[in-house]
Formats: C-alpha cells, structure tokens, sequence
C-alpha cells in the first residue's frame, strides 16, 4: 500500500509490532546463524575425514558429554528467550486494554462495515493515532477473517460468534485492511488527534466547514428530496427545482404564490395544503430544524 514496505514484512505502524517483528528477525538472524555455523563445521568435518580416514576420535566420552550438554543447554536458552520475548507479545496481542476504543465489525462478502456508537459506519476504519482501538467482530454469511499486516494482527471472523482483537496505532496514514477469505479488502485511516476530533464533530453536526449552499445541498441528498425533485429542470414526481426560487408559482387551486423562503417551509411542514398545479399531493412533511431549513433555503436560492 506503501513505500514503507520492507522486503519482509508491511510498515510497522503499531505498538505491538516491536514484538512480532522482534520475534520474527531474531528466529530469522538465529536461524542464518546456525546454518552457517553448522554448513561450515559439516564441511570442515567432511575434508578432515577424508584425510584422516583411518583415525578415530580419541577424546573421552566425559568431554564429549559435556559438549553435547553444553551446545544444547545453549541453543535451549537462546530459544527459551524468544519463546519469553513471542508469550509476552503473545499475551498483550490477546488482552485489549480498557482504555481502548471499541468498535463493532461486520464481515460480508460484499464488504466490511465498521459500527461506530453512534450507529453510523463509514466505508473504511477511522481511528486516531497513539489509542488503542478494540475490534468485535462477527460475520454476516460465511467464514472471514480480518488481517492488517501494519497493525500486526489477524483474526478468524465467523458467524454467530464474536471475536475480538486489538491494535495501537503509532502512524498516521492510510493501511491495508485485507479479508483473508479473499471478499473485499477495506481501508485503515489513521488520523492525528485533531483530525479525528474533527471528523467526529463533523459527523456529529454535518454543518461545519460547508456554505449554506453546500450544507443545503447535504441536507437535500440526505432527506431525498432529490427522489421526486431534480435540479435540472427535467420533471420527476415533484416539480423541478431548477429556478424556482423567487418564481410565481401555481397551485391546484388556481391561486399562485411567489416561491419566497416562507413558501419553501410552508412547503416542509404542510406540503399538501398548498399543492403545485398539475401535481398529486404526495410529499410528505419534513419537520426540519431551522439551520436545516435555511441551509436547504440558501441552497434552493443557488439553483438558479
Ligand atoms: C415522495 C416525493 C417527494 C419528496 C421526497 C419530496 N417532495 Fe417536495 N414535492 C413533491 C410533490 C409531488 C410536490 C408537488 C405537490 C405539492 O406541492 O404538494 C412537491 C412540492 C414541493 C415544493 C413546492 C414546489 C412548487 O413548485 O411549488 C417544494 C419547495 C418542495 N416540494 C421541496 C421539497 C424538499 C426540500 C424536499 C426534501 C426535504 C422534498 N420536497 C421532498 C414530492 C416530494
């Protein structure tokens, strides 16, 4: 996903990965090691066999023993440290912290979704960077299961059943999300501490950073106004709102109104007591706030 990639192993971006990768290079570097060490006595041994065909080993049993013993006892406590080193990450990677954000995840075949409390789920994970952040994961149909190679982490995500993991990111930046039953793929966002207070304010009140004509023009898609009205000029279920601010319009019952910003909350709140010639009375009330409603005002003015 990123040039931080190394030939091994995706970019450390977690916490937790100092153990794994820790684990991982140090079995790695130990086993080079011992090939080499080995390849180079077996050779070693090969040519002073061959020429001294005839000799066998005079040392004594007692020596020998205690370099068996010796060489064992020290490949056993050179393993026993990366065992202690692999457990303790082991055990923190199973352990979530209770500090820690929870999120709720569904796997499906089509997608992933992340559930955040207030019931909303973007298309990818936004967390902030330096907090832990909890998975509840279930699946939706078949068996899935979740991995983040930046994190470090993967899990088996399966129906009827929750499972849980963990991660601390310590990077911001975009990271892979991949489902290793080969469904979707999805997005990690790591976001600074600012950032994220800022995408949850937006979240919370849509309104910040947009005009009234951009907050009018959310509040028009996310109501579906544009179902029945285009703003094109071309006619749906609803007339056109393509210049209709300001216009004189007609009713059913032959009067005519101008399109003002009272008629556009008359229109809200009792759509079918003023009904547009030529029209069937079928919207519905939309008991808007007013921030909406003059966002949605200041947007219908821009239609022009
Ligand atoms: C289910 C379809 C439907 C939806 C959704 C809908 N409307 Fe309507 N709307 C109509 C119909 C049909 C009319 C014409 C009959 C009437 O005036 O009641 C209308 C009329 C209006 C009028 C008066 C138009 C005129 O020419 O006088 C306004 C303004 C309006 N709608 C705004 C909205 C806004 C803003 C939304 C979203 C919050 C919305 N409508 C959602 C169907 C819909």
């Amino acid at each position: 996903m990123n040039a931080n990639n190394s030939f091994w192993l995706a970019e450390k971006a977690s916490s937790l990965a100092t153990y794994v990768d820790g684990t991982f290079y140090g079995y790695l570097g130990f086993s080079l090691v011992l090939v080499v060490i080995i390849s180079l006595l077996t050779i070693f041994f090969v040519i002073k066999g061959r020429n001294q065909a005839q000799t066998i080993s005079e040392s004594s049993p007692c020596k020998q023993a205690m370099i068996q013993t010796g060489w064992t006892a020290l490949i056993l406590i050179v393993l026993a440290g990366f065992f202690c080193y692999g457990l303790r990450g082991f055990i923190k990677l199973q352990v979530p912290p209770n500090t820690a954000l929870v999120l709720g995840v569904t796997a499906t075949s089509a997608a992933w979704q992340f559930h955040y409390l207030d019931g909303t789920s973007p298309d990818s994970l936004i967390v902030p960077v330096n907090l832990p952040v909890k998975l509840e994961m279930s699946s939706a149909d078949n068996v899935h299961g979740i991995s983040i190679p930046s994190m470090r982490v993967g899990k088996g995500v399966v129906p009827n059943r929750k499972t849980v993991t963990w991660f601390n990111p310590n990077k911001e930046g975009l990271f892979a999300i991949y489902n290793t039953s080969g469904a979707a793929d999805a997005v990690l966002k790591v976001l600074s501490e600012e950032d994220y207070a800022h995408w949850i304010k937006v979240k919370f009140d849509p309104s910040i950073g947009k005009t009234p004509e951009e907050y009018g023009l959310y509040v028009y898609e996310k109501q579906g106004c544009n179902a029945c009205h285009s703003v094109d000029g071309s006619k749906i279920v609803g007339p056109t709102l393509k210049g209709f601010f300001g216009t004189e319009r007609a009713l059913d019952s032959a009067e005519a109104v101008i399109a003002d910003s009272a008629y556009v909350v008359r229109s809200l709140l009792e759509p079918n007591v003023e009904v547009a010639a030529g029209f069937k009375p079928t919207m519905l009330a939309y008991p808007l706030k007013a921030k909406e409603m003059n966002a949605l005002i200041a947007y219908l003015k821009s239609l022009q």
